[in-house]
């Protein structure tokens, strides 16, 4: 095969080539031996109305049985209806290479009489993820921190309506800022060919129309060729990829295949004149994986890790304020209330202040907060309380805080 690096042999002592080259074309390479060797992590989330076939794609995509814990006796059976968030997590393998594959399956919505803020809890799991990353990431130990952010969330569209309900709107909208949608037309056998085109548009107007900000593909280079312009160009116009799932194998034409068998005929996941599965799964696994990762760290998580600093910052401040307000007036003022802190993230900052409080309720001076001698209370001479011990599980908050001013 042709060298990454063209005329460069890196395992060749070679000195006519030690003349010409330092030797940095190598990075590549070293980095791709690196993360071999770690492996690779991906965390998928499907959503959507409820009995849209979710279980049963994520089943198919990666070829694996994720419901295999579920005691019943084949595969289709397995899958049963999904009441709660439930993740998956499988390692598979592929040419020694590693991947941890997470699938988050949330219960379908649709089905209660009421479903205000249905979103709620899968808007919730996505920001807790973010929340025990940010946590993680300001602790003491930063190493190996194990990262379950949602990096694609797979929404599923009925295809059942005239385009988006209410609902779809609502929910994608709910989560639009957390994380990376694709759209999915569910069901896609239940569509004829030309019913699928019009309702492709039609979705992707309302996704405009209702300024719903999906994943983006992120646009070409002009040195590209042109076959791989023509492909990024069908991978646009795919959108709302329209898929079928099943997890049954079927005969047709003689070969067994993942399908559907119908009285007039199968149906086969894997035929791309039949569905988008195969651009789906290849947009997911061989194209897009790192993309959809890389958006979800700079985008999605900067923008929650910059919200929480700036509530915690203002809500420190404010601590401050009361601490000294309580001081030199002898009152003690309420907790400030901030919207939109994540519940750890409150439940955080009060602790901490309960440690403040319970220093400067001590009777002995040693115990005095101070935020400019913090670090003094701590020092290896000082032998510590008990109050002082447990206050000592708290070191990361402490820094969260700190850092955050
Ligand atoms: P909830 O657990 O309620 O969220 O449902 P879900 O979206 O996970 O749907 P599930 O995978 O449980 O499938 C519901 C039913 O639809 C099952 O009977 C599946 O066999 C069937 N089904 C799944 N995928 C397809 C599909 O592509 N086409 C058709 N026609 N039926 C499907």
């Amino acid at each position: 095969p042709k060298s990454p690096w063209g005329r460069f042999d890196p395992y060749n002592n070679n000195e006519d080539q030690d003349k010409e080259y330092v030797g940095f074309a190598t990075l590549p390479n070293q980095v791709h031996r690196k993360s071999v060797k770690k492996g690779f992590d991906f965390t998928l989330m499907v959503a959507g109305e409820s009995g849209l076939g979710k279980s049963t794609l994520v089943n198919s995509l990666f070829l694996t049985d994720l419901y295999k814990d579920r005691k019943l006796l084949n595969a289709e059976e397995r899958i049963t209806q999904t009441v709660e968030i439930t993740k998956h997590t499988v390692d598979i393998e592929e040419k020694g290479v590693k991947l941890k594959l997470t699938i988050v399956d949330t219960p379908g919505f649709g089905d209660a009489v009421n479903n205000t803020e249905c979103w709620k809890s899968v808007a919730d799991y996505i920001d807790q993820q973010f929340e025990q990353y940010f946590r993680d990431e300001s602790g003491l130990n930063r190493k190996n921190i194990q990262d379950n952010r949602v990096h694609c969330c797979l929404y599923f569209i009925s295809p059942f309506g005239h385009g988006l309900r209410p609902l779809d709107v609502e929910f994608m909208k709910a989560l639009h800022e957390k994380v990376n949608i694709v759209p999915i037309l569910a069901k896609a056998d239940t569509l004829t060919p030309t019913e699928v085109k019009k309702k492709k548009i039609k979705i992707r107007e309302e996704i405009e129309q209702y300024g719903i900000k999906i994943y983006q593909f992120p646009d070409c280079d002009s040195d590209e060729d042109e076959d791989f312009k023509q492909q990024d160009h069908q991978l646009k116009e795919s959108i709302p990829f329209a898929v079928i799932g099943s997890n049954t194998v079927v005969e047709a034409k003689g070969k067994r295949v993942r399908g559907r068998l119908y009285p007039w005929g199968i149906v086969e996941v894997e035929n791309s004149a039949h569905c988008d599965f195969v651009k789906l799964r290849n947009m997911l696994v061989r194209t897009h994986m790192q993309d959809l990762k890389d958006v979800t760290r700079e985008t999605h998580y900067e923008n929650y890790r910059a919200h929480c600093i700036q509530n915690m910052t203002r809500m420190v401040v404010k601590e401050r304020n009361r601490n000294k307000l309580t001081r030199e007036s002898g009152t003690d003022f309420p907790l400030p209330v901030v919207p939109g802190v994540g519940d750890e993230t409150e439940k955080l900052i009060r602790e901490k202040d309960e440690e403040v409080r319970h220093a400067d309720q001590q009777p002995d001076s040693h115990h005095h907060y101070d935020h400019e001698h913090e670090s003094e209370h701590y020092s290896a001479h000082h032998e510590p309380s008990e109050s002082e011990s447990n206050a000592g599980t708290h070191t990361d908050q402490r820094d969260l805080s700190d850092e955050a001013l």
